[in-house]
């Protein structure tokens, strides 16, 4: 680490002076590759139509993209240091109460995340919104009433890791107001900046609790220092005292400081050409601010010995006390850099129980202390998100079932777990360290739609309450496979088709919920029998419905066999018809030939005629009762089901 700083200053001088020395080759290459490339960087004016270009630097501001919702205002122009943007995005809550800004095709790396606020102008909304606000699930920032106008409060920033080439940045409504943003800026810096200790790295995200430069009364960005773009573009609050109350006095010099601008934090040459330095009456320095309490810092703090007098060491000799335990002790600037006009960088993680940090610079006896700038982080664990694909299938769901907006769901539906969706419960898996979706309460939200096949994606859930909505279609057979069920409520809706055989696999079910629907067809056997093992179920008042005590009887249970069966019965049954017809017919052909036959032999006209009426009507009497004898026993289909 070392020996790369060490080798990048080398290089530096090199090629600011045009140094010709006999380097090798190789490291050199490989070293100026490194400093030549640029940093990604995206810059966003939020609700701009156009790109912007800002003065004095020309930087450039991508018109606005990448958000969910919201809509876009004028920006106030208050008189605190922000980029010079003249549009915002805001988002009302009827938009959601989460709203994000996703950029993709981010490379994986480390990042500066910065967000600028401002309020909407417009003189019918002069309240000053209150919102949260997280970077990849993580949340970094809770704005404080007052931010509007406190320069430092203006802005919230972030060191995070990007990981899947993607970033969400998201916004938090607290019920204050609408979040309205007015820019958004991505700088990567070097992948090792501000790596504090054991617990850097991609599980933990910085917030950048204060930045100060001491001694110039003015606040300057790193661009504005001389700095380099790999050091993110940071703000440093300008300082002249420490603190009103105290007797410290700022001083400066015009001398070139050594090692800076060095990796990983590329600290600009100026922050280091002025100080705040204690005085003769009060030779000790210290600086308070206000922290939330429980969480632990990590404290950087900038030293060069710029004073005149000072030219050897132990002539400036002070111990760093922070919240009253020595964090440094005995700094000799002089004896640490080996050289005067050398910027000296520490760093400290603290744990703070208390809602304050106070940094003490506590001189030995006859000398001096002095500091160039401090910067405070608050180290924030990472949130670990949720499994990706039960995202994708809750935003299935979310279109397939036409969430209103105000629903939101934007961002990760389980972290910042201050703000997790609405109607979604979450559990966090430990052996997937990943959070998962184990309930979905949607229950008289005025939904429509159908419920998506892909539900089943939700293999974590154990409860679903979508009662009370107008959803339609069929139950999807495929939520017979979500094992841990235990609560399926889909009563009230406007469900159609039969019950899935397959909800007879859900082995852990307590509750199942049906009535009030448009459901046909029997109640599957394997659900039938679960009262006896105390299961609740209901599958009133859905007209089709049948099978089980309660409900009205089915018609009969018709197998495929049975169905086989039956129409084989019809065609029998058709076939003794036709047969029977045929030998009726025959024997009544018979009949009226005999009687021709008599007649013709016995001539007296009456006599035959009264005999052929009488064989007629013993006819007619004869036939009624064959066919009311057959039809009884055998011809009807309707029986023989
Ligand atoms: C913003 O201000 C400009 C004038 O500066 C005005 O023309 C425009 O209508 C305003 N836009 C909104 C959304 O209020
Ligand atoms: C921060 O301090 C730790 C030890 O306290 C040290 O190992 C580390 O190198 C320091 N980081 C930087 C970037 O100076
Ligand atoms: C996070 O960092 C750890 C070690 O610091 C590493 O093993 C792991 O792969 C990183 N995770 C990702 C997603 O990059
Ligand atoms: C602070 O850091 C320690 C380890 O140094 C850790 O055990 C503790 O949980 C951290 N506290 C918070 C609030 O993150
Ligand atoms: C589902 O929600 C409805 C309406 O809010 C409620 O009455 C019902 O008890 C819930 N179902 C279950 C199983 O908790
Ligand atoms: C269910 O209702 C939909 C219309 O919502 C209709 O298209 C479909 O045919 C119905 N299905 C059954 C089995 O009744
Ligand atoms: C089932 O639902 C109906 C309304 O659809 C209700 O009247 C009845 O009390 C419910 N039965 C049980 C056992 O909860």
């Amino acid at each position: 680490m070392r020996q790369r700083s060490l080798a990048l200053l080398l290089l530096l001088r090199l090629r600011l002076w045009l140094f010709a020395v006999a380097a090798s080759p190789a490291l050199l290459g490989v070293l100026a590759a490194d400093l030549n490339k640029e940093p990604f960087t995206i810059r966003i004016s939020c609700g701009s139509f156009d790109d912007v270009h800002t003065a004095p630097t020309n930087t450039l501001w991508y018109r606005d993209f990448g958000y969910t919702g919201g809509r876009f205002a004028n920006a106030t122009r208050p008189s605190y240091i922000i980029p010079p943007l003249k549009t915002l995005r805001y988002f009302p809550l009827s938009d959601g109460p989460e709203n994000c800004y996703y950029i993709n095709n981010v490379p994986n790396g480390h990042y500066q995340v910065r967000l600028f606020f401002a309020l909407v102008a417009d003189p019918n909304l002069d309240s000053e919104p209150i919102f949260d606000v997280s970077v990849e699930g993580t949340l970094f920032s809770s704005l404080l009433s007052g931010w509007s106008s406190d320069d430092e409060m203006t802005f919230a920033e972030a060191l995070v890791f990007v990981q899947d080439s993607s970033l969400s940045i998201c916004f938090h409504s607290t019920g204050h107001g609408d979040p309205s943003i007015l820019s958004i800026e991505v700088l990567q810096i070097d992948d090792n900046a501000y790596k504090f200790g054991p617990l850097w790295g991609n599980g933990t995200v910085l917030r950048t609790a204060k930045r100060l430069t001491c001694g110039s009364g003015k606040p300057a960005f790193d661009e504005d220092l001389n700095g380099i773009h790999w050091g993110g573009d940071r703000f440093w609050l300008g300082l002249k005292t420490l603190s009103s109350s105290s007797d410290d006095q700022p001083v400066s010099t015009e001398n070139v400081i050594a090692e800076t601008l060095l990796a990983p934090n590329f600290y600009p040459q100026s922050m280091y050409q002025s100080a705040i330095m204690g005085t003769d009456r009060q030779p000790s320095l210290s600086f308070e601010m206000d922290v939330t309490p429980n969480k632990n810092y990590s404290v950087w703090l900038h030293f060069a010995e710029i004073e005149n007098g000072i030219t050897a060491e132990e002539q400036r000799v002070f111990d760093v006390i922070i919240n009253g335990d020595i964090a440094f002790k005995d700094i000799d600037i002089v004896r640490m850099t080996g050289e005067r006009f050398t910027a000296l960088v520490l760093n400290k993680t603290i744990a703070v129980s208390g809602t304050t940090l106070k940094i003490t610079l506590q001189p030995v006896e006859g000398t001096r202390a002095i500091v160039s700038a401090i910067e405070v982080f608050e180290i924030i664990p990472a949130e670990m998100k949720t499994l990706t694909q039960e995202v994708t299938a809750l935003r299935t769901l979310k279109g397939s079932l036409g969430l209103p907006l105000r629903f939101g769901w934007n961002g990760d539906p389980c972290v910042p777990q201050q703000h997790p969706w609405s109607g979604v419960d979450c559990q966090f898996d430990d052996t997937k360290m990943h959070w998962v979706i184990d309930g979905l309460g949607l229950d008289n939200q005025g939904l429509g739609g159908v419920i998506p096949i892909d539900v089943s994606k939700l293999q974590h859930l154990e409860s679903i309450n979508f009662s009370g909505n107008s959803i339609k279609g069929n139950i999807p057979f495929t939520l017979g496979t979500i094992s841990g069920l235990r609560v399926l409520d889909l009563s009230y809706n406007k469900l159609n088709g039969s019950i899935p055989e397959s909800l007879g696999q859900l082995t852990s079910l307590q509750t199942l919920n049906l009535n009030g629907n448009g459901l046909s067809g029997r109640v599957p056997a394997s659900l039938g029998g679960r009262p006896l093992h105390r299961v609740r179920f209901n599958f009133t008042d859905n007209a089709g419905l049948c099978g089980i005590p309660g409900l009205h009887e089915c018609g009969p249970h018709i197998s495929v066999a049975a169905k086989i069966g039956m129409a084989f019965g019809v065609l029998l049954a058709f076939l003794f018809l036709v047969v029977f017809a045929a030998c009726w017919w025959k024997r009544r052909q018979n009949i009226i030939r005999g009687q021709k036959l008599a007649a013709a032999r016995e001539a007296p006209y009456a006599k035959s005629r009264t005999q052929f009426t009488r064989d007629v009507q013993m006819a007619k009497h004869h036939r009624p009762h064959e066919s009311s004898r057959g039809s009884n026993n055998e011809s009807s289909p309707h029986l023989l089901s």
